[in-house]
């Protein structure tokens, strides 16, 4: 198969599996985030299929799949925002799609991060150096994701905390946490 029709056959095939990115608004935006995982996936050696069976965490004992992860707490994120608008209007200074944006590339990372050997997942050789908010902005940035969008994937975890946090940020952290502690 070309190059060519192979990705978009791939871009196809992950807009069926993760069908949130419909929720960034801006196509500009949404496609440059598509663009993250593809590159993200391919520099990881996956497919975009393999969502359905990386793990969404190595920390947990039964981790559920990283696509059902994502896809979660893309809705939730999306939920929060409508909610809050709606109830406080313009005093939520928090844009919806640097949020929505930032909950599906926060863990495009993890692609580079872990690696399935010997019939286990675990850390590939870049995950032991470089944790995903660090390969995650690496990966967006190189195909034109913003700043803002940057820093939800940057200050997401562990990493972001000795720092302020943009309102889309602490909303995507608490759902991220959330969705972590709880299911995994
Ligand atoms: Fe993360």
């Amino acid at each position: 198969m070309p190059s060519s029709t192979a990705a978009s056959s791939e871009l196809e095939r992950l807009r069926q599996l993760v069908p949130e990115f419909q929720l960034i608004r801006s196509s500009e935006l949404r496609e440059k985030c598509e663009r993250t995982w593809l590159r993200a996936l391919k520099e990881g050696g996956f497919t975009p299929d393999d969502i359905q069976n990386i793990p969404n965490s190595l920390l947990t004992k039964d981790p559920v799949p990283f696509a059902v992860s994502k896809r979660a707490v893309a809705r939730m994120c999306a939920a929060m925002w409508d909610t809050l608008h709606e109830y406080y209007g313009e005093r939520l200074k928090a844009d919806r799609d640097t949020l929505v944006a930032g909950a599906l590339l926060a863990d495009a990372g993890k692609f580079l991060e872990y690696s399935y050997k010997d019939g286990k997942w675990g850390k590939s050789s870049v995950g032991k150096f470089l944790r995903h908010p660090f390969t995650g902005v690496a990966l967006a940035h190189a195909e034109g994701v913003p700043a803002p969008v940057l820093h939800v994937i940057a200050a997401h975890s562990k990493e972001g905390d000795p720092y302020p946090r943009t309102p889309e940020c602490i909303i995507f952290h608490h759902a991220d946490f959330t969705d972590f502690e709880l299911l995994g």
